[in-house]
C-alpha cells in the first residue's frame, strides 16, 4: 500500500525565524489534512553543535509551542520530541553501516558549519540520523526549505541501497519545497540564507522578536541600488523583501509591485514594517495562551504514538538484518 504520511523537523537551537516559518512550517499546516503526519522537535539534530542544558531544554518546549501557535493541531498530526523515540538512533546506526562516507562527504551543510568549528562526528553524520526520522516512518513526504533537499535526497539513496540489500523495507520519500519562500535570504546580505546561527541580529527576524524591534530591522535591511520597486533577480534584496511581503499578506509579487509603482522604499519598507509587526503580534499572542503543562502533553502523547510505529518498523529492520530476535 502507498505511504499516506508526511514528516518534518526543526532543530530547537538558536532563534526560530521568518524563514523557518514561511519556508517549512507553513507547508505543513495543509499537509496534516492530507496525510498522517509526525512533527518533530529534533533536539539530537541540536547537539551536533554544543548547547547549553537548561537552554536545550527550553527551546524544545518553545519550539513545540510555535508549531501549536502556528497551527499544527494535535488532532490531526503527531508532535514529539525526538528523542523521546530512541528507534530514531537505533536506526541511524544501522544506517550507519550502509552509508558512505564520500556521501556525506558531499553535503554542503556539513562543509559550510564543519569549517568553522571542530570537526564532530554527530555534525558530519547528523544527515544519516535526519534519514532515519524519515524512513522510520515509512514518509512518503518531507516537506522542507531548500537548504533540506540535499538530505532527504541521501534518505532516498539510504532507503534504496537498504531495499536492494534487504528487500523492500522502506518507502522512498519525496522533498517538497515551496514554490516561494523556500529559501528566504539573510535581511543583512542577500547572498546568504536568513539563518539562526546567523553573527548579526540584523540577519532574521525571529518568531520572538519584539513587534518594535522587528519593525526596525526591515527599516535597516540592506535594498539594492535603483529606487523603483521591481521584482527581479538582479535585485535580490527587494526580491527577498517582496517575497516576505507576498506570502505574509497573501498578495502577488505582482500585485505588490503595482501596488508601489510612483512610490519608493521608503513607503515599501514602511507597509512591510507594519504587516510583519501585526504577523508577529498576532502570533506571539497565540504563543502566550499555550501553557508549558499543555504542550508537555501534547509531546507525551505524541511520543507514545510516534513509538508504535517507529517500534513496529525497527522490529522488521531487526528481522531483514539478521539481529536475533
Ligand atoms: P532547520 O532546523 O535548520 O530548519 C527547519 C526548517 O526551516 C527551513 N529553513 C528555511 N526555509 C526557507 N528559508 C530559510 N532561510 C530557511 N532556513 C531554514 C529548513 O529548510 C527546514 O525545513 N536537518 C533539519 C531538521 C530535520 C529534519 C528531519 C527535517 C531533522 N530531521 C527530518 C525534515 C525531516 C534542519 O536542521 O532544519
Amino acid at each position: 500500500m502507498e505511504s499516506q504520511r508526511t514528516f518534518s523537523g526543526i532543530q530547537p537551537s538558536g532563534s526560530l525565524h521568518l524563514g523557518n516559518y514561511l519556508g517549512a512550517i507553513r507547508q505543513w499546516i495543509p499537509l496534516q489534512d492530507e496525510y498522517e503526519a509526525f512533527f518533530s522537535v529534533v533536539d539530537l539534530h541540536a547537539i551536533t553543535v554544543p548547547q547549553d542544558p537548561a537552554e536545550l531544554r527550553r527551546k524544545t518546549l518553545e519550539t513545540a509551542k510555535v508549531y501549536l501557535a502556528a497551527g499544527i493541531d494535535p488532532s490531526k498530526a503527531t508532535l514529539f520530541v525526538q528523542s523521546h523515540v530512541p528507534e530514531h538512533t537505533e536506526l541511524l546506526w544501522i544506517l550507519n553501516t550502509i552509508a558512505r562516507m564520500t556521501d556525506l562527504e558531499r553535503m554542503t551543510q556539513y562543509k559550510d558549519k564543519s569549517e568553522s568549528k571542530e570537526n564532530l562526528v554527530g555534525l558530519f553524520d547528523y544527515p544519516v540520523l535526519m534519514a532515519a526520522d524519515i524512513l522510520l516512518y515509512d514518509t512518503a513526504v518531507v516537506p522542507v526549505g531548500e537548504d533540506q533537499v540535499q538530505h532527504v535526497e541521501l534518505a532516498r539513496t539510504l532507503a534504496r541501497r537498504f531495499n536492494d540489500r534487504f528487500g523492500e523495507t522502506f518507502t522512498i520519500p519525496e522533498p517538497r519545497v515551496m514554490k516561494e519562500g523556500a529559501r528566504i535570504m539573510g535581511l543583512d546580505d542577500p547572498m546568504k540564507k536568513m539563518s539562526k546561527s546567523a553573527a548579526s541580529e540584523y540577519n532574521f527576524i525571529a518568531l520572538s522578536d519584539d513587534p518594535e524591534a522587528a519593525k526596525k530591522k526591515i527599516m535597516k535591511a540592506v535594498t539594492d541600488s535603483g529606487s523603483e520597486i521591481t521584482y527581479q533577480d538582479d535585485r535580490p534584496a527587494l526580491k527577498n523583501l517582496i517575497t516576505i511581503y507576498s506570502l505574509l499578506d497573501e498578495k502577488s509579487p505582482q500585485e505588490i509591485v503595482a501596488m508601489y509603482q510612483g512610490k519608493g522604499y521608503a513607503d515599501f519598507k514602511r507597509d512591510l514594517a507594519e504587516i510583519i509587526a501585526s504577523f508577529l503580534t498576532r502570533f506571539q499572542a497565540r504563543l502566550a495562551h499555550i501553557s508549558d503543562d499543555d504542550a508537555m502533553k501534547v509531546l507525551r502523547d505524541g511520543a507514545e504514538k510516534a513509538r508504535g510505529v517507529a517500534s513496529a518498523k525497527m522490529r522488521e529492520v531487526r528481522e531483514r538484518i539478521g539481529l536475533l530476535p
